[in-house]
């Protein structure tokens, strides 16, 4: 069975075929054209721009990913069929103009190709990262109950797994986003979107005990989180200094990023414990975080906690349309593709 994943919801572009073979998911293709950098140069994203870079992008980036596939493949011809056996979209949450793109994109192609399309909620794909097998290894895939930890720009949510579509949803953030916060803490210290790799990059060279930040929700037992108070704190400190050396950036870059991760570590932990859990998987764009990754095998270690922890590599935690795909591996087809509508503020309450 082939998938082609389809994912416009920001500023990515991505197309993918994943095959499922004797219990494993593979990607064939998986094929990502970021406008990023051009929104880097407006210190964020513009939807308008996001949404006209999607149009260029959509089609020749779909043809990529078929092509590199199936040799035999022409692009750019209606008539010709790939050799494909469900097509999969995102439809939320997201841009309202970068998901139409795709949607619409995807339900043209099901209607003239007479394909299954697969509707895929983005938050429930990143999870799904951790279900595609790398092309030598052989590693389990999650199994359930699994606790979910989606760090991303847009949201940071705790989810507890039970089966495939089923699951309940233990809290999220009450204000910014993880990666939303190291997004703008980055440009606090102007340095280019988006901000979280920038940071952890800078992190490296950086004192992390040197400043004092506040751990946000640090001793609440909740699942919240909430990280506006940690960007508040971040301004503040800058505005304090009057100006900032590059040892000092540094140092500042390295408090947030152990802030940040000592945060999120906490909660899962909490989580962890309360639903005894031996499963956990991480996913998002912040999952690409290496001391996220580090810190939580370590806490993990030294807790002694018996669990299995699930990352996907850092390429398939940032927006991709393979984790699209592999999602829709566990899910159903829509009967009409036609009334399939991009919805921009899905969420992962049900
Ligand atoms: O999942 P994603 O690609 O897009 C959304 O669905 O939001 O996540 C993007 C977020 C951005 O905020 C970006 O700064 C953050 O992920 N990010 C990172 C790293 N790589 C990406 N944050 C911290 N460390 C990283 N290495
Ligand atoms: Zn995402």
């Amino acid at each position: 069975m082939k998938i082609l994943g389809i994912e416009t919801s920001c500023d990515e572009t991505a197309a993918a075929v994943l095959e499922g073979k004797n219990g494993r998911i593979q990607i064939l293709s998986n094929v990502v054209a970021s406008s990023a950098s051009l929104q880097a140069k407006y210190g964020g994203i513009i939807p308008e721009q996001a949404a006209r870079e999607q149009i260029k992008s959509i089609i020749p980036v779909i043809e990529e990913a078929l092509t590199l596939v199936f040799p035999n493949h022409k692009p750019y011809t209606t008539n010709h069929i790939p050799p494909i056996d469900a097509i999969a979209v995102t439809y939320g949450p997201g841009l309202i103009g970068s998901l139409l793109v795709g949607v619409e994109t995807a339900k043209v192609l099901a209607q003239i190709w007479q394909k299954p399309l697969i509707p895929v909620n983005h938050l429930i794909g990143h999870f799904y990262a951790n279900w595609i097998s790398p092309p030598t290894s052989y590693p389990q895939p999650p199994t359930f109950p699994c606790l979910g930890l989606l760090v991303s720009g847009g949201h940071t949510d705790l989810v507890l797994f039970h089966s495939h579509g089923k699951y309940t949803y233990l809290g999220g953030t009450r204000d910014d986003a993880a990666g939303e916060c190291f997004d703008k803490c980055a440009r606090l210290l102007n340095l280019p979107y988006p901000g979280g790799p920038q940071i952890s990059k800078l992190a490296q060279k950086g004192d992390p005990k040197r400043f004092q930040l506040p751990i946000p929700m640090k001793g609440n037992k909740s699942f919240d989180f909430s990280y506006s108070g940690l960007k508040t704190a971040v301004a503040n400190l800058i505005k304090e200094k009057g100006g900032l050396s590059e040892q000092d950036k540094a140092d500042l870059a390295s408090t947030l990023e152990e802030t940040i991760v000592k945060s999120l570590i906490e909660k899962v932990i909490l989580a962890t414990q309360r639903y005894k859990v031996e499963q956990i998987m991480v996913a998002g764009g912040v999952a690409a975080n290496q001391k996220l990754v580090r810190d939580l095998k370590l806490k993990v270690q030294s807790l002694k906690l018996k669990v299995k922890l699930h990352v996907p590599p850092p390429h398939l935690c940032t927006d991709n349309a393979a984790m699209i795909a592999s999602a829709a591996f566990f899910q159903k087809p829509i009967n009409d593709p036609f009334s399939l509508q991009a919805d921009p503020n899905l969420s992962l309450m049900i």
